[in-house]
């Protein structure tokens, strides 16, 4: 489902004070809230894929035995369509999310053979057919569950009805078959009409969780992170919303370990105005800058070669302009014609603090100055110890997100 760049899509970023107090037993780095008016829209994409993939249906061949007769269509085609209307609205009281197909139509073609065999009685004969249902409707509810991190589903009542089925024959005894015409479109009907919901709940049950099961719960980051969104309960259903709680957490690829801090309740919401809520708490975040510090990964070694072209010779220590030779005149004159590499390793976790008004981070580093000599060896200068703190603003204007920066604070030691 792909809900962005619709007008009528408003993606809010709530952002969240952090001395919440828990409320609920299970809290989860990230929240995603689909009301009644997402599914609405989910429900007309999911309409219009229907439609499309009724273009190129292709039915298999069909077998069946009844009593001493059995019987086979082979070669079977799709004459004409006529497309369902398909809607999917919340049902509060099975807890799951109701399906109802309705108005569908189809002729088909094939080719039939039959066999009755009774004592010394057999008759075996085939031909073509031409087989049409009308207003054919199905009702379907599905709920929710969850298995290993995934989400789960299974069928809680499924209901078919065909309106109108008529079968004709054509070809050689043609003639004799259609007397039969009206007890076969109504044994047909009732076959059917059971069949459709076996075929479907076993759709469900079975093939849509098998695709489940495989469903990925971490996306792999830079190599080194595993961001992992598995699902922390099963998915809510109310009158107003389906409601999914993500874990929201990252660990260190090579090192999966749980942070030894857990995410705050997340305030209750009630507006359901939009089609989709995704709350993103600092959870996920301070997560990362966790494992990012201490795994070592907030290092950075720069030299002259990772400045810009016209900042490129800023590391020398002897210039003509500016460089840092003539900021720090002492490294110029014990290390002339040398380049500087600064060797920079966070001390701290980097906090995070996301409040309704502003998002603050700060971070601590100390960043250690060598001196390159031209004979190619190395000096210890000097370690600065640097904090830097950062606060910036997130606000949604024009469905995109909007970050100002309104205050940063650094201090060397
Ligand atoms: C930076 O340089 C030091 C000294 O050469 C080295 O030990 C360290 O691994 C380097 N760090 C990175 C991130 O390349
Ligand atoms: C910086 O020094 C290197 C040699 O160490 C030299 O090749 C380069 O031209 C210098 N860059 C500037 C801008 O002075
Ligand atoms: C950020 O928000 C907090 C509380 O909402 C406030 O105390 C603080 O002054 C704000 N910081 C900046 C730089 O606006
Ligand atoms: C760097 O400064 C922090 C406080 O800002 C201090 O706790 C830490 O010990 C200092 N580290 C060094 C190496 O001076």
């Amino acid at each position: 489902m792909y809900l962005c760049g619709q007008s009528v899509v408003r993606l809010l970023l709530l952002l969240l004070t952090t001395n919440v107090m828990a409320t609920s037993a299970v809290n989860s780095g990230v929240k995603m809230r689909l009301t009644s008016k997402g599914i609405t829209y989910a429900s007309s994409i999911a309409e219009a894929a229907i439609k499309a993939e009724l273009q190129s249906l292709h039915i298999p061949d069909q077998s069946g035995q009844d009593g001493h007769l059995s019987w086979s269509l082979t070669n079977i085609q799709t004459q004409s369509v006529n497309s369902p209307s398909s809607q999917i609205t919340l049902d509060p009281q099975q807890e799951g999310l109701t399906w109802v197909l309705s108005n569908f139509g189809i002729s088909l073609k094939a080719d039939w053979h039959a066999k009755y065999k009774k004592a010394w009685i057999k008759v075996s004969d085939h031909g073509s057919v031409s087989v049409g249902l009308h207003d054919v409707s199905l009702t379907l509810t599905a709920g929710f569950g969850q298995k290993d991190e995934r989400p789960s589903i299974y069928s809680k009542s499924c209901s078919a009805s065909i309106g109108d089925v008529s079968i004709d024959f054509h070809g050689g005894t043609a003639v004799i078959w259609n007397l039969f015409k009206g007890i076969l479109e109504r044994k047909f009907r009732d076959l059917l009409q059971t069949r459709i919901c076996e075929i479907v709940v076993k759709l469900v049950n079975e093939d849509a969780n098998q695709a489940l099961s495989k469903m990925k719960v971490y996306i792999q980051i830079d190599n080194c992170f595993l961001l992992d969104y598995g699902l922390v309960a099963a998915p809510v259903i109310t009158s107003t919303y389906l409601e999914v709680l993500n874990k929201g957490e990252f660990y260190w690829a090579a090192d999966k370990q749980e942070c030894p801090f857990s995410p705050d309740a997340i305030p209750p919401w009630s507006e359901d105005d939009s089609m989709l809520y995704v709350w993103l708490t600092e959870y996920a975040a301070k997560t990362f800058a966790y494992v990012a510090h201490n795994h070592g990964y907030l290092r950075y070694n720069l030299t002259n070669k990772n400045l810009p072209g016209d900042q490129a010779g800023y590391l020398n220590t002897t210039c003509s302009k500016m460089c840092i030779g003539k900021v720090i005149p002492q490294i110029a004159k014990e290390y002339p014609d040398s380049w500087v590499e600064l060797q920079i390793k966070s001390t701290a976790v980097p906090t995070i603090q996301i409040t309704t008004e502003n998002i603050t981070s700060s971070a601590w580093a100390d960043i250690d100055l060598v001196a390159h000599t031209p004979d190619g060896s190395t000096h210890y200068l000097l370690t600065l110890n640097v904090s830097l703190s950062l606060t910036v603003q997130a606000s949604i204007a024009d469905e995109k997100l909007v970050v100002v920066i309104v205050g940063d604070r650094k201090s060397v030691v």
